[in-house]
């Protein structure tokens, strides 16, 4: 865990739109990993003005040692954890700079323990990034410049960022346990959650306090998103786990959000979103957006 502090700054309300490319789950080494579908992703976070952060499960991470070991489930090209974190390494090589912080997940943390080699941490230390383990508090500090080298501090925007732990098989416990991400950090805006394959928003919360010098009652939106992932589920031949297990099929990729800062008024309004937050939909890969 590691609480982190990034700075977004702009000129005009108008004008300020930060992007966030949230991914994980890459399974590098997994035969069904999408690699062209996790290519456009890569370069969109290239071409774009944007931070990325990363949310764990970049390789597979799985040896013929282990029990999860299927050799039906090996890209031969990318049998070894070796072979797998350098590709990733490779892979992520053009975000460099843009890359905001490197999350632990399962798999990876499941062969640091079993081994006693830290792939994350290793890429993290080469990426110049932040490696906080399983999770992250993020604040990006919102500061609109007023000219002459002025700014004015405006607005924080609070993410808890969690990899996921969960076995969950029910698309009901996968609401609850990322809406449980609020039990640990009550305050945030935005809760992000990997590890589960799923990709897209969770219905909302609000999160309520009392403003201490009016003795109102306030509130503000919270949101919550699963980051995705890029395993496929059913395809011709050899069964995978998703077929195994027959898990549901889902949509893979990465999350994009758009980050705007609102106007609001403290002394009137009683909910008080700091920011409007949204999903950027799938049309940019068609090139509706850019
Ligand atoms: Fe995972």
């Amino acid at each position: 865990m590691k609480v982190l502090r990034f700075d977004y700054d702009y000129e005009s309300r108008e004008d300020a739109t930060l992007r966030l490319l949230c991914m994980s789950d890459f399974h590098r080494g997994n035969p069904w990993m999408d690699e062209n579908l996790f290519y456009k992703y890569r370069d969109w976070g290239v071409e774009n003005d944007c931070m990325v952060l990363l949310g764990g499960d970049y390789g597979e991470c799985i040896n013929s040692k282990d029990v999860r070991h299927d050799p039906n489930a090996v890209d031969w090209d990318y049998s070894t954890p070796d072979k797998q974190y350098r590709k990733v390494m490779e892979d992520l090589e053009p975000l460099k700079g843009k890359i905001k912080v490197m999350l632990d997940g399962n798999h990876d943390y499941a062969f640091w323990k079993r081994h006693n080699h830290n792939y994350v941490n290793w890429m993290a230390t080469d990426l110049n990034v932040p490696y906080p383990g399983i999770s992250a508090y993020i604040m990006i500090r919102f500061r609109r410049k007023t000219g002459a080298s002025k700014t004015v501090e405006s607005h924080i925007l609070r993410i808890f960022t969690h990899h996921g732990w969960t076995n969950a098989r029910t698309d009901g416990y996968k609401v609850k346990v990322i809406h449980d991400l609020k039990n640990i950090f009550s305050d945030c805006h935005l809760y992000l959650s990997g590890h589960v394959h799923r990709l897209g928003s969770v219905f909302p919360t609000n999160h309520l306090y009392v403003d201490e010098r009016t003795l109102s009652i306030r509130e503000h939106t919270q949101q919550y998103y699963y980051t995705g992932s890029f395993i496929k589920g059913y395809e011709e031949g050899v069964g995978n786990y998703v077929e195994s297990r027959a898990y549901p099929p889902t949509q893979l990729g990465s999350l994009i959000l758009e980050v705007k800062p609102n106007r609001v008024d403290g002394k009137k309004d009683k909910t008080i979103n700091l920011f409007d937050i949204r999903q950027i939909p799938e049309g940019w890969m068609n090139g509706s957006r850019s």
